[in-house]
């Protein structure tokens, strides 16, 4: 980080609080010293990345402003903040750091300064590649055979570690050709092999690593550990080493790694954000925008994109600082993984009976979006990380994935935490657990969730049978007759009166139960329960396959085409459906109703064709009583689409008059953006004009 960052950068990223006295400044300082000791060596986290960086920035702020008291000893102006261990290895060349930026402002910036350096703009273009999060090492091989890796240490000299030769991937120890080379890169546990670390060292009863990076530093300087640990090795530079030459004159930083990976090295090319070589500083905003996005489905964690000058005569021109080279700049992304402390864990229950944990959190920004709950897998899991409440834990989120507890950060347990107490009866129907599996389940299986199924199977908006309430519903699941919602429309009369208790509500029932099979296709799918559709999405899903054929034969890319459904929830909605395969084939042998009648009005030439429309407030004259879902359905019907809020994408605004005469924020929002604002009334008219050319279709 440049002096002349730090402003920028505190405005860009939550505050620390500034030092405003030396005192204070001091005090800043030292906690910074042992954050950097921590982050660099291979001691405990103590403080996240993002606290981590704005207490850095807020201290630097402070030096920028009392430049005749920086101490002598601070540490943000070395190299690694001066925290690493410094072996007795001399590096060949000093081993750099990289300046970062912190949005496209920034890349302008050093583009801006690239320039000046120059005299002139760069011509032979830039290069964008994923900034590894790991541990940067050297890797020197000679005759082509891996004779030692060295850590950065303080740049000039690092550490002999040699010893995890063989223990990492993308580092071999001899190559295809006997050259002789010295390659820079970065090591770093893969989430996979991070899991397996973890997994291995609380089964020999030390504590989880807290993050891959830390757990990579660790793993690196440790020599006497009783087990080994595989790791991830990514070049992304090549040094001379002996005064051989191994690239011809001339190469490109992209020659360079395409040499580097020819001999059987892993490079950041491999990574699947990749090495991209691009023109100008726009390409490569771009490129990183591009890479940030795919940065939850890498299989290693990168805390920013890197971009250099690809010419390497360029390079040479412009050369180094101190502490950085001026020819690459470092883009840094969000943190998303913080601490925060874990207050308890909830126990879910699954439509099949699995029980699924979730962390409840203090709350914690992580990217933009406060974090208060994450997944946890099961409860060999919880033990095998040894959580306790109260832990202070490493949280991780990425993209839309959902946030992920990572590992408890041991050395700060509270005194007397208690272990996460696993569930002793299910948390649903109170009956037995089956442990048999690392997934719990009730023993009940599908049946402890069966009575809130069944019921909302018999809700007006989906099969609509009336007179199946819950006692009814629960005599129908406690006497075995009903195990899924297809059982439903094989109840006999008298096991219809066993239920009820008199055969007048049997008859009732059953013709209610006749009378269901013939629902569309979007009001059968909806009482499947299939989680993430509800009465909107299932008529959505109805309408684009029109059978259930063609639902249950969609892959989750078919699944995409339904408006709405994206490849995150794609394939969790196709493989809920590929479970329910027994009591779908149930329900077409008892003759329930399998396709989704043609929408007339949903058909081009509907009232309300290509527009959406947003409703607030209580429905009055022929609507009166429309819910929500009610006016959503005929909204649709029509060949509208429903919406929530006003925006300038609103073609209609149905506005009930609200009791104290005032325009609502809605109808205020419309009128400024010159949305159409209709009264209930009005808008059951332009409704209804549709609906007329339908015989029988009414409001
Ligand atoms: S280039 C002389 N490229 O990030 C140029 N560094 O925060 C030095 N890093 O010290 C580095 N991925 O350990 C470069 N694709 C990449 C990188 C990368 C990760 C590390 C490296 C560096 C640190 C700076």
């Amino acid at each position: 980080m440049t002096t002349s960052h730090a402003d920028e950068a505190l405005s860009t990223l939550p505050t620390f609080p500034a030092p405003s006295s030396r005192a204070e400044y001091e005090a800043a300082l030292k906690r910074l010293h042992d954050a950097s000791r921590s982050y660099y060596g291979d001691g405990d986290s103590v403080l996240d990345d993002t606290a981590y960086d704005r207490l850095r920035l807020a201290v630097l702020a402070w030096e920028e402003a009392n430049p005749a008291e920086v101490a002598p000893d601070s540490p943000t102006g070395l190299v690694a903040d001066g925290a690493a261990p410094v072996g007795d290895v001399e590096h060949t060349s000093r081993l750099l750091s990289l300046d970062n930026v912190f949005d496209a402002e920034g890349l302008v910036a050093w583009g801006a300064s690239v320039q000046r350096r120059l005299g002139r703009a760069p011509a032979g273009g830039f290069t964008v590649e994923p900034k590894i999060d790991g541990a940067a090492v050297a890797a020197r091989y000679r005759e082509g055979r891996l004779v030692q890796v060295i850590t950065r240490g303080d740049g000039s000299h690092g550490e002999d570690v040699s010893h995890v030769i063989g223990q990492i991937d993308g580092l071999p120890e001899r190559l295809a050709e006997a050259v002789t080379v010295e390659v820079r890169g970065e090591v770093a546990f893969t989430q996979e092999q991070f899991e397996a670390a973890n997994a291995v060292r609380t089964a020999h009863g030390a504590p989880a690593f807290v993050n891959p990076r830390n757990g990579t530093a660790g793993t690196l300087r440790a020599k006497d550990r009783p087990y080994r640990l595989r790791m991830t090795f990514w070049a992304y530079g090549v040094v001379e080493l002996d005064g051989v030459a191994f690239l011809p004159a001339g190469s490109t930083h992209h020659d360079a790694l395409v040499a580097v990976a020819a001999a059987g090295v892993q490079t950041t090319a491999a990574s699947a954000a990749g090495l991209l070589v691009v023109p100008g500083l726009a390409e490569a905003q771009a490129r990183v925008d591009a890479i940030a996005a795919m940065r939850a489905e890498l299989p290693v964690g990168i805390d920013g994109v890197v971009v250099k000058l690809n010419d390497s005569a360029e390079q040479a021109e412009i050369g180094f600082g101190s502490r950085f080279p001026y020819w690459a700049i470092a883009v840094k992304l969000p943190a998303v993984e913080r601490q925060t402390v874990l207050q308890d864990v909830v126990w879910e229950v699954g439509r099949t009976g699995v029980l699924a944990p979730t962390a409840i959190l203090a709350p914690v920004e992580i990217d933009g979006s406060t974090v208060t709950r994450a997944t946890l897998h099961n409860p060999a899991d919880i033990r095998r990380r040894d959580l306790h409440l109260g832990d202070t834990v490493t949280v991780y989120k990425a993209g839309d994935i959902i946030p992920r507890v990572q590992a408890a950060v041991v050395h700060l347990r509270p005194a007397g935490a208690t272990p996460v107490p696993l569930p002793e009866a299910c948390p649903r129907c109170g009956g037995e657990i089956n442990t048999a599996q690392e997934r719990w389940r009730c023993a009940q299986g599908t049946s402890c969730a069966l009575p809130a199924l069944i019921e909302y199977a018999a809700g007006r908006e989906m099969l609509d049978i009336d007179g199946l309430g819950k006692t009814y519903v629960a005599a129908l699941v406690e006497s075995g007759d009903v195990r899924d919602v297809a059982d439903l429309f094989t109840l006999t009369i008298d096991r219809l009166t066993a239920a009820s208790g008199s055969s007048k509500r049997a008859a009732k029932l059953a013709e209610q139960l006749e009378a269901a099979k013939a629902r569309p296709l979007s009001r059968v799918f909806c009482a499947l329960g299939v989680l993430g559709t509800g009465r909107s999405m299932s008529r959505r899903i109805a309408r684009h396959f029109g059978t259930m054929d063609a639902i249950r034969e969609a892959d989750a890319l078919g699944m995409q085409d339904v408006e709405g459904i994206g490849p995150e929830k794609a394939p969790v909605v196709v493989e809920q459906i590929a479970a329910l395969a027994p009591v779908i084939d149930k329900l077409i042998a008892a003759g329930v109703n399998m396709t989704e009648p043609a929408d007339p009005a949903g058909a081009p030439g509907g009232p309300l064709e290509g527009k959406v429309v947003v409703v607030t407030g209580k429905m009055t004259g022929p609507l009166e009583g429309f819910g929500r879902s009610e006016m959503n359905a005929l909204i649709e019907k029509a060949g509208g689409r429903a919406g929530s809020g006003v925006s300038a994408r609103t073609s209609i605004l149905v506005a009930a008059p609200s009791a104290n005469g005032k325009p609502s924020s809605k109808a205020v929002k419309a009128a400024e953006l010159g949305v159409e604002v209709m009264t209930p009334d009005a808008f059951a008219e332009l409704v209804a004009e549709g609906s007329h050319r339908e015989a029988g279709a009414t409001l």
